[in-house]
């Protein structure tokens, strides 16, 4: 039995683990050449193909159908939307026991925040600006989502994102290349660890390759076109640090790059992927995206599904076009037995070094989810890094904290929600599972304090609206009440209590993917109670949840405090009580811009010089400037208060000028002023005065959190080398030029603290 050889095999290849990585490579080939020398080229094709029998959420209007005969004869790769140990042992079996060759099926799923721990949705965990932190966020997803079976996740997504307008800037880090990097590089850490065969860790897959968050217009998989030079100075870098950091799989864009379609694009998928960077794991679609290039124009199922594989896209997900046509390809000579085999070949290493063809069950072991999921202390790390996410936008005359006495009026649609905690793209969580903040504000305050709470308004009275966003669940409940009657309660409330906190925002599904809004503000039902509050002349503290930058202009002007919280994840009450009362000092630093309008879209720190910059926020005729509004953001990227205050003093360069060979140390003191302990992330930025090219004003280049005591002076130091001041130039070439430079340093990226250097010839 062919099924008793692999076992033969496996135990071959385990007892060569310890040798040489060449050797382990050596012993992964011979094993495939064999399995592959027994395979049909219809058993090929079947490695090729990823399903979903639709248990999960199913994000296109396709889910696969015969799933149980297509294992059995060999027609699946892969399935997602499956999990649990005993389900995923039952469907492993199907493959492993009753398919000729037993080839192990890849089980997925979307673990993009945590598995059943949910932690902030992406762009507020970015915010944290701590590494290490995401890096764990991700390793103990890895854990309690192996502990249920599934080992192959669908992130991290990478995609830079400088348009509010898209719902898919949930997802990611942000507008920035370099933090975005950083943060690709510490989410794969954490899945894969250094060894995709434990059973506690799991491949990853950076996504949408590529360029996908600048969808013109904000609009989900629409069109992005884009300069080369763009492309690789400012979209591609995250996706090459996925997979400098051995990220285990890529995954297609639904959009096109340069007129291609990213799933037909052998430019990008091989070219550029393989050849330049290396990559040597597998390319999977993304949902249906091979076949949707037949609404793109590009041919018929089988022309999409041939373009895509000549391109070096290895795995159909969910379409089905390669299972359905490759096999006439093959006969009419439109793809060759070697197109067919190389990808099926990527598709079985990836299986061989997730351990697989050692144990397909590895990541079956019902003893697990008990003792993995949901325990104690992946819930305290899911509040850590809920309140380490928070951006503090405002705090006047100290409003915040808040005192663990007197009366609080807490109202607001999010006030008292479990609906909304998670964030978009948590199928595998469960918000029942949430704490509100008004239990968390109960369980923190102690006995001192009265809380009296009233929802105050619907997240939004339009019902058309609310069906839209409600497509998984309720998440926008419109109250039998009136909203006159709400408005009531909420400045009955207020009346009694010494300071009113608001709990305003986004349902979880007004962003996300398919998720994108043509105006930013927040819905009319809420601004009036904000309005209404802001009347009572009580201080007001706003908590706004959402999923993406609001325009928030006017509640900014209206309120004492706004603490913007994304969505926190499952324990989001205890994570923003914890920062309310100022258990925790906020310290989270925003990565995207938030605009005073949605007309300045796209807003983004890093813009380019232009030959007519607006001198601060004066209108100036002839300049580059509007009638309406300054340039300048509400916030700018990097910003966020904390309860003390930080100094920042003596910036200096060890040198004036450095040779290309050198490194310049830049060096600043940094000093709590304030009353309390607290969190920094000192931010440097780095412009280039002048080059070959027009260059952005500045770029982000390095950044440090540092824990200051009160009065404490740390001296923060970075040091920069020539090779940070690359960038690709109109030749596409990868230069430094030298010239002179200027060196930002600060708490955001508007910072005060310039110094020049110049980079030798
Ligand atoms: C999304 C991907 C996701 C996939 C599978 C698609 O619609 O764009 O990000 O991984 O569905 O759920």
């Amino acid at each position: 039995m062919i099924m008793k050889k692999l076992m033969y095999m496996f135990v071959a290849a385990i007892l060569t683990i310890s040798c040489q990585q060449q050797s382990k490579e050596s012993d992964m080939d011979s094993f495939i050449n064999e399995l592959m020398g027994e395979m049909t080229t219809e058993e090929k094709i079947g490695q090729l193909n990823l399903i979903t029998p639709g248990g999960g959420i199913p994000t296109g209007s396709v889910v696969s159908t015969g799933v149980e005969e297509n294992i059995k004869a060999g027609k699946v790769g892969g399935i997602f939307g499956v999990s649990g140990p005993e389900k995923v042992r039952q469907a492993q079996k199907l493959a492993v026991e009753e398919s000729r060759l037993g080839i192990p099926m890849l089980f997925g799923s979307d673990v993009i925040h945590g598995y059943k721990t949910t932690v902030p949705i992406p762009l507020g965990l970015s915010g944290s600006w701590d590494l290490e932190l995401i890096e764990k966020t991700a390793r103990m997803a890895a854990k309690e989502a192996t502990a249920d079976g599934i080992f192959w996740n669908f992130s991290p997504m990478v995609d830079v994102a400088r348009d509010p307008r898209w719902g898919r800037v949930a997802e990611g880090a942000g507008e920035d290349p370099y933090l975005g990097s950083k943060v690709a590089q510490a989410m794969v850490r954490g899945y894969q660890q250094d060894d995709l065969s434990s059973p506690s860790t799991m491949m990853a897959t950076v996504k949408h390759m590529a360029l996908y968050g600048a969808s013109e217009a904000g609009r989900d998989y629409n069109t992005v076109d884009m300069s080369r030079q763009r492309m690789f100075n400012d979209y591609l870098p995250p996706y090459k640090a996925a997979v400098d950091a051995g990220v285990g799989c890529v995954m297609s864009s639904f959009n096109d790059v340069d007129g291609i379609p990213a799933s037909g694009n052998k430019w990008l998928l091989t070219d550029l992927l393989r050849e330049q960077w290396g990559f040597d794991g597998f390319v999977v679609s993304d949902y249906t995206s091979v076949n949707e290039m037949i609404a793109h124009g590009l041919g018929d199922l089988q022309a999409v599904s041939a373009l895509a594989l000549k391109a070096g896209l290895d795995m159909d997900m969910v379409g089905e076009g390669f299972l359905t046509t490759l096999e006439q390809s093959l006969e009419e000579g439109k793809v060759t037995e070697e197109d067919i085999n190389t990808a099926c070949r990527r598709v079985l290493e990836a299986k061989y070094k997730l351990g697989l063809f050692d144990d397909p069950f590895r990541y079956a072991d019902s003893s697990r989810p008990g003792k993995d999921i949901l325990t104690d202390e992946n819930r305290q790390l899911a509040r850590e890094a809920a309140r380490r996410s928070f951006v503090l936008l405002k705090n006047d005359q100290q409003v915040l904290p808040l005192k663990k006495s007197g009366i609080i009026a807490l109202v607001g649609p999010l006030a008292d929600n479990k609906n909304n905690m998670l964030g978009t793209w948590a199928p595998t969580g469960n918000p029942q599972l949430s704490i509100p903040v008004l239990e968390g504000m109960k369980n923190v305050a102690g006995p001192g304090v009265t809380i009296l709470h009233a929802k105050g308004a619907n997240i939004s009275d339009d019902p058309e609206f609310a069906e839209k966003v409600n497509v998984f669940g309720p998440r926008i409940e419109i109250d039998e009440r009136s909203p006159e009657v709400m408005l009531k309660e909420a400045l009955a409330v207020s009346a009694k209590a010494d300071v009113v906190v608001a709990v305003i925002g986004e349902a979880t599904e007004m962003s996300g993917e398919s998720g994108n809004r043509s105006n930013l503000l927040l819905p009319e039902s809420q601004k009036k109670l904000v309005r209404a509050l802001a009347q009572t002349g009580k201080p007001l503290v706003l908590v706004t949840m959402s999923g993406r930058p609001l325009a928030l202009v006017e509640e900014n002007a209206l309120a004492a405090a706004l603490l913007q919280t994304w969505h926190p994840g499952v324990e989001a009450g205890h994570a923003v009580a914890d920062v309310l009362f100022g258990d925790y000092n906020p310290s989270g630093k925003l990565t995207m811009t938030f605009p005073r309008n949605v007309g300045q879209v796209p807003i983004y720190y890093n813009h380019r010089t232009t030959g007519r910059p607006q001198d601060g926020d004066k209108f100036a005729k002839f300049k580059s400037n509007y009638l309406d509004v300054p340039n300048s953001p509400l916030f700018p990227f990097g910003y966020g208060l904390s309860y003390t205050t930080f100094e920042y003093k003596n910036l200096s360069l060890n040198q004036a000028e450095i040779a290309k060979d050198e490194t310049l140390e830049v060096r600043i003191d940094v000093t709590n002023t304030g009353d309390f302990d607290g969190e920094e992330v000192v931010q440097l930025y780095v412009g280039d005065l002048v080059a070959s090219v027009t260059r952005p004003v500045k770029e982000l280049k390095g950044f440090k959190k540092v824990f200051l005591k009160k009065g404490e002076t740390q001296t923060v130091s970075f040091s920069l080398s020539a090779d940070d001041l690359a960038f690709y130039n109109f030749d596409m070439n990868r230069v430094t030029e030298p010239g002179q430079f200027r060196v930002f340093v600060g708490g955001n990226s508007n910072a005060p603290n310039v110094k020049e250097f110049t980079l030798e010839e």
